[in-house]
């Protein structure tokens, strides 16, 4: 445990000094507060079932006991993010059921509790797609066929790839699992297509659920879009070497703003029943 205290202590050493992706990218000018809120409006709302999201540990949709680690990250987060002018977070980890999606959908939803504050949730793990069913999402509710594959790709508008809770919560998310994901994360107009995005939606944050750094390139390849990320780490499960090596990888491309230790046994009067979290 003192060997992982030091990982993470190692990733609190962040690069410092970015620039911000958010703002560089921005193509056309943001449209006004009132535009921005009638594209709100006009994606479909869906309510989530509470008992399901809570069955996925997505607990984060209502302030509780539970909620307050995610909670106390999103604070952190987004203090952070604030200072430095960034929107866009990308959630990772080394290796595959750290607890990625589960993080990601928690600080979407602890993100959206707090008030003027709007968040967009991207589903960037396109190998192995999980956020419908964590979502508990019917058929009924998801967008047919959506996928981010084809809203980064230019196919299909966020108008018709998205929907919503509420006016201040979006996801995109999708059906079934794609080949070529590294291509597409690599695509050229991905930049353009999160700028749009960016500029008509006018979010506070964007939040990307990506896949594992160490299994392929997607993630690499898609830090240059932005601005800074958290690594998701298991306890008992990622190695030192692994966090150490995904720390290094990330630093070199974007911010890191620190590793998430996850699936920790500490006490809940400790540290909450998610675990333990540094800068
Ligand atoms: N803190 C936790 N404690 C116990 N199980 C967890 C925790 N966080 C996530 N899980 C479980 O681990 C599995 C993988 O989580 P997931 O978020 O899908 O990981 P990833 O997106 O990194 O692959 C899921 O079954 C999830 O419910
Ligand atoms: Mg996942």
């Amino acid at each position: 445990m003192e060997r992982l205290q030091a990982a993470i202590t190692k990733a609190r050493e962040k690069q410092k000094g970015m620039a911000p992706q958010s703002a560089s990218r921005q193509n056309s000018g943001p449209a006004p507060q009132s535009e921005a809120s009638a594209l709100w409006q006009a994606l479909p709302e869906v309510t989530f079932n509470p008992r399901t999201l809570t069955q996925n540990r997505i607990v984060s949709m209502e302030a509780s006991a539970e909620a307050t680690p995610f909670d106390m990250l999103r604070t952190r987060t987004m203090r952070i993010m604030q200072e430095q002018g960034w929107k866009r977070l990308a959630v990772t980890s080394p290796t595959p059921s750290c607890g990625k999606s589960t993080i990601a959908l928690n600080l979407a939803f602890s993100m959206a509790r707090q008030p003027n504050t709007s968040a967009i949730q991207i589903e960037a793990d396109m190998r192995q797609p999980s956020q419908n069913r964590l979502l508990g999402l019917s058929r009924q509710d998801r967008r047919s066929g959506s996928s981010v594959a084809d809203l980064l790709s230019g196919q299909t508008q966020f108008s018709e790839a998205a929907i919503r809770r509420g006016n201040d919560l979006a996801f995109v998310t999708n059906e079934a699992p794609v080949r070529n994901a590294s291509d597409i994360l690599l695509g050229e107009g991905v930049g353009d297509v999160l700028a749009q995005i960016e500029a008509d939606y006018q979010p506070h944050a964007m939040i990307f659920d990506m896949p594992p750094v160490l299994v392929n390139d997607d993630t690499m390849a898609f830090m240059q879009h932005v601005d800074c990320v958290l690594i998701i780490a298991a306890a008992e499960r990622s190695t030192i070497a692994e966090i150490d090596r995904c720390e290094r990888d990330l630093a070199s491309q974007t911010n890191v703003l620190g590793v998430v230790l996850n699936k920790c046994h500490f006490t809940p009067s400790e540290y909450g029943s998610y675990g333990k979290y540094g800068y």
